[in-house]
């Protein structure tokens, strides 16, 4: 796997690892208590992170996707709260407005969102339109130099601790998901009230919010690409936004493996550690082929993205296999640790419960099953 990366990646994927270890590790109890880690990315921002694949031009360190998918991986190693914020500000925001913003909204908003002054959130999800997020009802009408948008979101991770949030609704609800349109719309914007927060499962330190728009004013300088084209925008990048997701999930599930290694290497019973009995070793086993496998589908996905090839079915796949993995290894981490594993004194509960959310969120596995099938059947 080494052998896949540059020396520029290995540089980097040292520098994530080092950042996570001494400024995030320190941090997750308090994420764990819902401290929302705005210290710990204004730090990220300082160090290029926010805007990893941002070209130069826009403030950003103009490095290559696989570059970012590593910094996912690492940082997902230490803490789960750190690698959605990440992604979803990067894949589904920052990268969105580069490839489908004209040159004043890229000015306009690019730059604060790769140094960090700016966080970003993506706003699909309807508490009627889930998985098919084609039939959203947010409804967008054109008043004079404005667009008046009402309706809600649900589930907008990093809502209300964003600065800026991209914006699905329907400019004509008679072309379904072909009358829906993108939107930029800054925090401060008259009508964008912020609601619930949710009391999750897992990640406990990022923010998932329900969001209302109560005559929501927006420029119509704030369209994003072209009216209509809104769904397309999503898919599209969710395309790629994926591969984080899977990455994230991959980082959930190294984790989790090295911890149920080293306690099964030190953890005695009948007189030898635990991880000479085959029922251990066989389970480690297992858990570290699946690992790997997961490891070669997502950077393979972002093998494929860095060289600007196509990569929707391979980004499913790996986010399908590598969320399985994670719920799976985690869970059997659990196991290794016994009685242990079930208290919150060590750390495999956590990765458990972060790990359930990569087979639900940024698309099901369902839904990658009906991307990948319909992939192969072109
Ligand atoms: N790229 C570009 N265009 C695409 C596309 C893609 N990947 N997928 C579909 N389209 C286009 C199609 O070409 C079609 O246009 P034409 O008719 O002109 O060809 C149009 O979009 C409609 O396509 P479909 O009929 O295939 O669409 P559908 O309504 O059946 O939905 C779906 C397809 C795959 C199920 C889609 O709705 C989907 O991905 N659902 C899951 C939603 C999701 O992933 N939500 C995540 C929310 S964000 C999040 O979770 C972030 C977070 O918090 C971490």
């Amino acid at each position: 796997m080494e052998l896949m990366f540059t020396e520029e990646q290995l540089m980097m994927r040292k520098m994530v690892r080092d950042f996570a270890q001494t400024e995030i590790a320190p941090k997750v109890e308090s994420m764990e208590n819902g401290e929302f880690p705005r210290d710990i990315l204004a730090k990220m921002g300082e160090l290029g992170l926010m805007g990893i694949t941002t070209p130069e031009q826009y403030g950003g360190a103009n490095m290559d996707f696989t570059s970012y998918i590593i910094a996912i991986n690492e940082l997902s190693r230490v803490s789960a709260t750190i690698g959605v914020i990440l992604s979803v500000h990067t894949s589904v925001v920052t990268n969105l407005i580069l490839y489908f913003g004209n040159e004043e909204q890229k000015q306009k908003y690019v730059p604060k969102l790769a140094s960090g002054q700016y966080l970003g959130a993506f706003c699909l999800t309807e508490p009627s339109a889930g998985s098919d997020a084609g039939s959203l009802k947010s409804k967008a009408v054109k008043d004079g130099n404005n667009y008046i948008i009402n309706g809600s979101k649900v589930f907008i991770t990093n809502g209300g601790e964003a600065d800026v949030y991209i914006v699905f609704a329907s400019t004509d609800p008679t072309l379904g998901s072909k009358g829906i349109s993108a939107f930029l719309v800054e925090k401060e914007t008259e009508g964008l009230v912020i609601g619930k927060d949710e009391h999750k499962m897992g990640l406990h330190g990022s923010r998932t919010v329900q969001l209302n728009f109560d005559n929501m004013i927006v420029p119509a300088e704030n369209l994003l690409g072209q009216m209509g084209d809104g769904f397309k925008i999503a898919m599209a990048n969710l395309d790629v936004g994926r591969i984080g997701i899977a990455s994230q999930a991959l980082g959930i599930a190294e984790a989790a493996l090295e911890e149920a290694i080293t306690y099964a290497q030190h953890r005695y019973q009948f007189g030898k550690p635990i991880s000479n009995n085959q029922g251990v070793g066989f389970k480690l086993a297992d858990m570290a082929t699946a690992v790997e496998a997961s490891r070669l589908l997502v950077y393979r996905a972002a093998d494929l993205r860095t060289k600007g090839l196509t990569c929707g079915k391979e980004a499913s796949m790996a986010k399908l296999f590598a969320s399985k993995t994670a719920v799976e290894v985690t869970t059997e981490a659990i196991q290794v640790f016994g009685g242990y594993g079930y208290t919150m004194d060590y750390p495999v509960e956590r990765f458990f419960r972060d790990a359930k959310v990569t087979e639900i969120y940024e698309g099901t596995s369902e839904i990658q099953r009906l991307v990948i099938s319909k992939h192969l059947n072109k």
